[in-house]
């Protein structure tokens, strides 16, 4: 999607990075530049700047970073275009007219107004007539009217074009219907048949960060009633993996924490009971995208999930994926009830309370989970217990929790807590002279001390790539430099990601237009990311000697991995007739 470049700049300019980020973060000034609290990462020290002159922002402590569209992305979950249009409404600036998107937007619209117009709908089913059997069932489920039209429940009365119809006369179409996942249309023996996907079941309408009615679950009535649950697929406005129940409620909840639990009822109930920080990833198994829009809220999780294995499973696979966003988790685990829906309404909020205050810590958890896989009647299991468990106590920063968990594990393995501390002790002496070592070898191999984060983006060659930063970074804050620089092109670059920026920064010059990385389009959050990193630690002009160097070392090892490749061609053209019958090599 290519907005045109003249509009990208205007709107960049009429959107100042620092005024915009300073409505999410409290900035400070320092020198040129405003430092604040990471919003992407928990952190008490500010390590996240803004750059007005670079209309840039890079964060170094979790490396996030990119021009005031990535931060608008970033921060608001948005994609690319929407975030554009964002910025755009935010000054008042008209989107220039781009057929192709807009029509694409203007479906999306549609599709909004027809989901939010059957949310309507449903729930006005519900408070009729017609609804009288649900408003029983979800009365004997415990839900009161206040949760029921804070949560929009709605009811698809039985029969086959209730919703359809209703629909089709506020001038919706069936294509329409059917884009929103809300019809079904179907060809049997050569006869065409369309009617409501959802009949006959309570509707939980499903509502996106931003509050728009995206999908729908549709639960049935009937207790042995299958499936259990309908819910709406994949659609232009609906996306399974982003999309997490009630996140538009607890997004300004503030509570610092997320309950995560396994379907609406339980979010449901969490919230009638005051705990308004509950969501659900519906219908799916966690992703990586809703881990990452939950780790923009809180720092803190805790996991509900079933207790059978299948949950156990999903709350190892979640621990993980949460750690790896800097998220903690807690496990909170519910006695004599399968989910928190159940256990609230059989025995109310003090219970829950407690059992949220002391839920379970991560460490605690994975001591059991390790402890299971051993069989500690036997010897031999005992001891590779005691050690993996000393390994893992070793890793707690909090003595007085060394020493707990210790006490613990030493108790499940049948030893003196005194031989457990011992091993505990000798575990975390390994591990710090590991550490040590290893960061040692980081320090003096500066090599991989500028090695981009992400795998993708790897450089090849650490001195051409060392040089390539610095041509970039001083192009920014010199345009100027970029008349000196003969015919070098990008391609002559070793990383294929600085060449191009590279490339693009010569063109806009060229052009006569702004030299920013701020402007550029095509590249990845991950790329802007790096991008900024090298500019924001640039500062001052090193001087067109400098530059010239530079320049000079691209070239070089350019030259260099030229002739490596030829030479290695040659070779392996040698090898590859050598093999061939009857190949006489001299
Ligand atoms: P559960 O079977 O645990 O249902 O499935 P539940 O949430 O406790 O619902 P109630 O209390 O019986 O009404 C957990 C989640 O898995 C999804 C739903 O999102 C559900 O909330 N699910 C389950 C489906 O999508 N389809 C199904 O047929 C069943
Ligand atoms: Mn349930």
């Amino acid at each position: 999607m290519a907005f045109p470049q003249a509009f990208l700049d205007e709107l960049i300019v009429r959107n100042p990075i620092e005024d915009v980020v300073g409505q999410y973060v409290q900035l400070k000034r320092s020198g040129a530049n405003y430092f604040g609290l990471c919003p992407f990462h928990g952190e008490k020290t500010p390590s996240f700047s803004v750059a007005p002159n670079k209309q840039m922002y890079y964060c170094f402590g979790c490396h996030k970073g990119g021009s005031v569209i990535n931060f608008i992305m970033e921060i608001e979950s948005l994609s690319y275009p929407d975030a554009v249009r964002f910025l755009a409404q935010r000054v008042n600036l008209e989107v220039p007219d781009d057929r192709e998107n807009q029509s694409q937007y203007r479906e999306q619209e549609r599709l909004w107004d027809l989901c939010r117009d059957a949310a309507r709908y449903f729930h006005e089913m519900l408070k009729s007539d017609a609804g009288q059997t649900a408003r029983a069932y979800l009365l004997r489920r415990g839900l009161d009217w206040n949760t029921v039209a804070r949560f929009g429940i709605g009811f698809a009365p039985e029969g086959w074009r209730n919703l359809a119809d209703a629909m089709e006369q506020k001038g919706y179409t069936r294509a329409e219907l059917l884009a929103a996942d809300l019809a079904v249309s179907k060809e049997k023996n050569g006869r065409a048949s369309f009617y409501d996907k959802f009949r006959n079941r309570v509707i939980f309408p499903l509502i996106d960060i931003r509050g728009n009615v995206v999908g729908f679950a549709g639960r049935t009535l009937d207790p042995d009633g299958k499936p259990k649950y309908i819910n709406s697929g994949e659609t232009l406005i609906f996306r399974k993996r982003k999309f997490l129940y009630a996140m538009n409620l607890v997004k300004k909840s503030r509570q610092g924490r997320i309950i995560l639990c396994e379907g609406p009822l339980d979010v449901i109930a969490c919230h009638q009971y005051g705990f308004d920080c509950a969501v659900a990833s519906q219908g799916t198994a966690l992703t990586e995208e809703q881990v990452n829009i939950i780790s923009k809220y809180v720092d803190q999780v805790v996991l509900t999930y079933d207790s059978d294995q299948a949950g156990q499973n999903a709350t190892q696979r979640a621990i993980s994926m949460f750690e790896k966003a800097g998220v903690k988790v807690k496990i909170l685990r519910l006695y004599d009830a399968k989910d928190p829906d159940e256990f609230l309404h059989r025995f109310g909020a003090d219970p829950f309370a407690v059992l949220l205050q002391g839920s379970e810590n991560q460490a605690d958890y994975r001591l059991l989970t390790l402890q299971s896989q051993y069989d500690l009647t036997v010897d031999e299991q005992r001891v590779e217990f005691s050690q993996k468990a000393a390994e893992l106590i070793s890793t707690f920063s909090n003595s007085v929790e060394r020493e707990i968990y210790a006490d613990r594990a030493a108790k499940s393995a049948g030893i003196s807590k005194e031989a457990m501390l011992v091993e505990v002790g000798k575990a975390y002496k390994k591990r710090q002279y590991r550490e040590k070592r290893q960061k040692e070898k980081r320090d003096l191999s500066p090599a991989t001390a500028i090695q981009p984060k992400s795998r993708e983006i790897r450089y090849s060659n650490i001195r051409s790539a060392r040089a390539e930063e610095s041509v970039l970074a001083q192009s920014v804050i010199e345009p100027a430099l970029l008349d000196r620089i003969g015919d070098l092109t990008g391609a002559e670059f070793s990383s294929p990601l600085l060449g191009r920026a590279f490339d693009a920064l010569c063109s806009r010059h060229r052009a006569g237009l702004t030299v920013s990385i701020a402007v550029l389009e095509g590249f990845t959050q991950e790329e802007m990311a790096h991008l900024s990193g090298i500019c924001q630690g640039v500062d001052r002009v090193a001087g067109e000697t400098a530059f010239q160097d530079c320049i000079d070392i691209i070239r070089e090892e350019h030259r260099k991995a030229g002739q490596t490749n030829s030479e290695t061609d040659l070779l392996a053209l040698q090898e590859q007739l050598k093999s061939k019958k009857g190949y006489r090599g001299q």
